[in-house]
């Protein structure tokens, strides 16, 4: 039986190592993390994170080939391969702040794997990280273990999207496996790729030296996201003139050259991702002495900040000019639909202008919970205080609640119970301030429709 430890029982973890214990019934899993809550919940019936299809793998695997705990030792001690699954997030302070990723977490992984270990292990790092980590993890483990046991390096970065995790597992476009280019870095990469093909076609299990590996990860985010920054700033060229962002991103993307897939106008990316890895690679840029490099990859960012700022502005001025002691009905705190993760997601910049301007914002998000929306309004830097979110934001039960007396509702997620045919927009609008406006940040809604009920609409990326 060969046994698998992965650090780290998050969004990345959590997800990408239930679906081997899944897949391979042979194999034993083991899901460690230092927080002892986290870890009950993986235990519990209310998981800690929302992922279609996720709770039928966990129930049906856990106890048997699959198990969660806080005892971290152990698993190290009993593993063959251990995934480092654990938080890289950017840097608050110090060198690189704002940009680089913080890996704190990474080397107290690392050494902890180098204290404990009595066997040989494969040590795959699985967190995105910047270029040549998997250099300082083999440094780290080389220079605290004994001579006896070897530690073998892998990176093998996960693509996986949340809110379709479970079958961007399952059936995923390819897998990447990065090694030393040496007999036993290919010795090592091949446990890995035997465990993989078990349920992925061999073809789809690429293998390629480490740090083209750990650059490609950046560089897939990097490219996503410069492609949804396209097409907002195309965006703001359709609603100066008139022309229908959905009908350019069509046209453009039935080139089989370019592709209809992440061409869809909206408020800004969010998600832990794409401005962590594009600020990586600014980072990585700039400290290669690359600044028209940096300066190019820092430009995605820029169009997305700017994105969210002017859906702001366009709500303020369609509201005529003063949004002051008005109720915004927000529908949407989630960074995208079908999850309950809020990280960088949009909403949270529109609530913060929203507030900067004095409206009340009503937020109802069917995912997210009221405790969450107060953490991360009143996060630093978000640039609002506790005292003032209190004053100015009501999180409610449900979309009419949100909209019940408003001036205003603004789409900020695409959550599927926003739709025309799941929402009674007839009522919304007779419960709303007139004239009732619609701003559609993700281009769900339809206008016309809309506007026979009598509502004004606004949307991202066409003119009025
Ligand atoms: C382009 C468009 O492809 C075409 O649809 C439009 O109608 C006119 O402009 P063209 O300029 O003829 O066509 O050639 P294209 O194949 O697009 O190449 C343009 C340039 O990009 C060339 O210098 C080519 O060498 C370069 N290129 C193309 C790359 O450097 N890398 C690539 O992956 C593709
Ligand atoms: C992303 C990558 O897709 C995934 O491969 C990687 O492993 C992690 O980062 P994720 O952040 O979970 O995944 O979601 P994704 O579907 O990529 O969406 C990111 C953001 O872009 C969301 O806010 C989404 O709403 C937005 N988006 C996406 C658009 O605005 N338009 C699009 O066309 C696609
Ligand atoms: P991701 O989205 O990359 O999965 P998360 O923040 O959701 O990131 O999860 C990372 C997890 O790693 C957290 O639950 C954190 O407690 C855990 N973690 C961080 N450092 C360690 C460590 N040294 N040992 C065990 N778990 C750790």
């Amino acid at each position: 039986m060969v046994n698998i430890c992965c650090i780290g029982a998050g969004y990345v973890g959590g997800p990408s190592s239930a679906v081997i214990a899944y897949q391979c019934h042979d194999v034993n899993v083991t899901i460690v993390d230092l927080n002892q809550a986290r870890i009950d919940a993986w235990n519990s019936d209310k998981l800690p994170i929302y992922e279609p299809g996720l709770e039928e793998i966990v129930f049906s695997r856990r106890g048997k080939n699959l198990f969660f705990s806080t005892n971290v030792d152990q698993a190290i001690i009993d593993a063959d391969l251990i995934f480092v699954s654990v938080n890289t997030p950017t840097k608050k302070s110090g060198m690189g702040a704002g940009m680089a990723a913080d890996l704190a977490y990474i080397e107290t992984a690392t050494r902890r794997i180098a204290q404990v270990a009595t066997t040989s292990k494969v040590v795959i790092e699985k967190s995105t990280v910047p270029c040549r980590t998997a250099q300082s993890m083999r440094t780290i483990l080389e220079a605290n273990s004994n001579k006896d046991i070897r530690f073998d390096i892998l990176s093998n970065p996960e693509f996986l999207a949340e809110g379709t995790a479970i079958s961007d597992l399952t059936k995923p476009d390819r897998v990447l496996i990065g090694c030393l280019q040496t007999p036993e870095g290919f010795a090592a990469q091949k446990k890995l790729v035997d465990i993989y093909t078990r349920w992925i076609p061999q073809e789809r299990v690429i293998t390629m030296n480490l740090w083209s590996s750990e650059l490609s990860k950046l560089a897939a985010n990097a490219l996503l996201a410069q492609r949804i920054s396209s097409i907002n700033a195309l965006s703001a060229i359709c609603e100066a003139t008139g022309a229908d962002v959905d009908e350019v991103a069509y046209a453009c993307g039935t080139d089989s050259r370019i592709g209809p897939k992440f061409l869809k106008a909206s408020v800004g990316f969010g998600g832990s991702c794409f401005q962590k890895d594009i600020l990586n690679l600014v980072y990585l840029s700039e400290q290669l002495f690359l600044p028209e490099v940096a300066a190019y990859w820092k430009s995605v960012v820029t169009m997305n900040e700017y994105q969210k700022m002017r859906f702001t502005h366009r709500i303020v001025r369609t509201l005529f000019n003063t949004v002051t002691h008005k109720r915004i009905a927000l529908l949407g705190f989630a960074f995208k639909k079908d999850t309950g993760d809020t990280r960088e997601s949009a909403a949270i910049t529109l609530s913060s202008y929203l507030i900067q301007e004095q409206a009340r914002v009503a937020i109802y998000d069917p995912k997210v919970s009221a405790k969450q929306i107060m953490m991360d309004l009143t996060e630093p830097g978000v640039g609002t205080n506790e005292e003032t979110v209190k004053k100015h934001v009501e999180v409610c039960e449900s979309a009419y609640e949100a909209c019940a007396g408003a001036d205003a509702l603004v789409i900020c997620t695409e959550w599927d119970e926003f739709k025309m045919n799941q929402l009674d927009y007839q009522k919304i609008f007779d419960s709303m301030q007139k004239p009732a406006f619609i701003f559609d940040g993700r281009l769900i809604l339809d206008a016309p429709k809309l506007r026979e009920i009598g509502f004004r609409v606004e949307t991202i990326g066409k003119s009025v």
